[in-house]
């Protein structure tokens, strides 16, 4: 592609369709930026998997804090963020603030439990430990043997299938342009990134080209090795099970669950899905449902409310979240001019969209990210890059 006396088709173009794709165009063509996403099937990819659980505090892991803060300010963005979108599309998101209850079946799981607690403390966090009798007081269908567990008012949820359609649609509206075609790779020209070359063998050239290809992000051709970002696929199994209505209501907030050392969340929806994940495996391109997954799936998710098994599984999926060497996204410009990353949200997309709009338009307007964003821009892997690349 020979393209450098060219002017640039557009001002945006952004490869990748899932929500955090989505929600970088429809935030740029709002401030006025000729936008275009790339992608076989927008509104697609790990948003059609996920649980959409809002857990800021809930999922809490140690040596994470910063990204706390990034969760945080996502969350709290969430209710005016939803309403704009609920506004401009006439789509509701399903979000719900419903909170979230912790729960502990064992020992072992109870001081993990309370350990976490402790620590959510330390940071100043809303979190109540309450006893097992009071946890099955607030969800009567938990196990008898629940021995106690943390309340956690402000962990809601979305549904993320929702959110895509509804992001899609403003999109739309907002004259986002889609090509509907694979990426062959993306154009380097010179010392910049002008766009990409698709499968089809259309060029499209833009300004700033933003890399937003989930868990297909650290294998998009054409970039030069040091400024791939290294994002790796991190599969998740999860399981949707239909609550009748005469079980209504089965659960009133979401409920997750150390069992065995491991995790298991249940996110019951108004419209009587019920969501059970998920699997964390590093198995690379892997996206089969497996009965191991399902099994281990069913079976903590049983320990904690034994009436799940009287329900319609109405669903089995794996996908894979878009895993970063810390856990947390990188978001803004890269050390290639014209290139911008909105890429390695791992288990936090969905509750990282609000935030990640307002970050990449901030970024594709005026050069640099916020603030509060610095921690994630895609300098911090530089170092390590550059010695891999020589
Ligand atoms: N945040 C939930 C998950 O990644 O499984």
């Amino acid at each position: 592609m020979h393209v450098s006396g060219c002017p640039p088709q557009g001002d945006v173009l952004v490869i990748g369709g899932g929500i955090i794709g989505l929600v970088t165009a429809w935030r740029a063509a709002q401030r006025g930026l000729r936008t275009a996403v790339v992608d076989p099937a927008p509104g697609g990819g790990a948003a059609r998997v996920a649980a959409g659980m809002l857990a800021a505090v809930t999922e809490l892991q140690y040596g994470e804090q910063t990204l706390l803060d990034l969760n945080l300010a996502s969350a709290r963005r969430y209710p005016s963020f939803a309403a704009e979108l609920t506004e401009a599309t006439g789509l509701d998101l399903g979000y719900r603030p419903c909170g979230t209850l912790a729960v502990a079946l064992d020992a072992d799981d109870r001081a993990a439990l309370r350990e976490l607690h402790a620590f959510q403390l330390s940071l100043g966090l809303e979190s109540e430990w309450i006893s097992g009798r009071d946890c099955r007081r607030l969800e009567p269908m938990l196990a008898p043997g629940v021995r106690g567990g943390l309340r956690v008012d402000g962990d809601h949820q979305v549904d993320p299938r929702r959110l895509a359609n509804a992001l899609l649609l403003a999109c739309e509206g907002a004259g986002v342009a889609f090509h509907r075609d694979l990426v062959e790779r993306i154009a380097v020209d010179g010392d910049r990134a002008r766009g990409a070359v698709l499968r089809g063998g259309t060029s499209l050239t833009a300004e700033h080209t933003v890399l937003a290809a989930g868990s297909r992000s650290g294998v998009v051709a054409g970039l030069p090795e040091h400024v791939l970002p290294p994002v790796r696929p991190v599969k998740g199994q999860v399981l949707r099970l239909r609550i009748p209505r005469a079980y209504a209501p089965f659960l009133s907030r979401t409920v997750r669950g150390v069992v065995r050392g491991g995790h298991v969340y249940l996110v019951p929806r108004e419209n009587g899905e019920l969501v059970v994940g998920a699997t964390s495996e590093e198995l690379g391109w892997d996206t089969e449902v497996t009965a191991g997954g399902v099994y281990e799936l069913l079976r903590d998710a049983h320990d904690l409310v034994p009436g799940i098994t009287e329900l319609p599984l109405a669903e089995t999926l794996a996908g894979l979240r878009p895993g970063s060497p810390d856990n947390a996204p990188l978001l803004g410009p890269t050390a290639l001019p014209g290139l911008l990353l909105a890429t390695g949200h791992h288990r936090n997309g969905v509750l990282l969209t609000p935030i990640t709009g307002d970050v990449m338009a901030e970024a594709l307007t005026t050069g640099e990210v916020p603030p509060y964003a610095r921690p994630f821009t895609p300098a911090r892997f530089a170092n390590a890059l550059q010695e891999q690349a020589v």
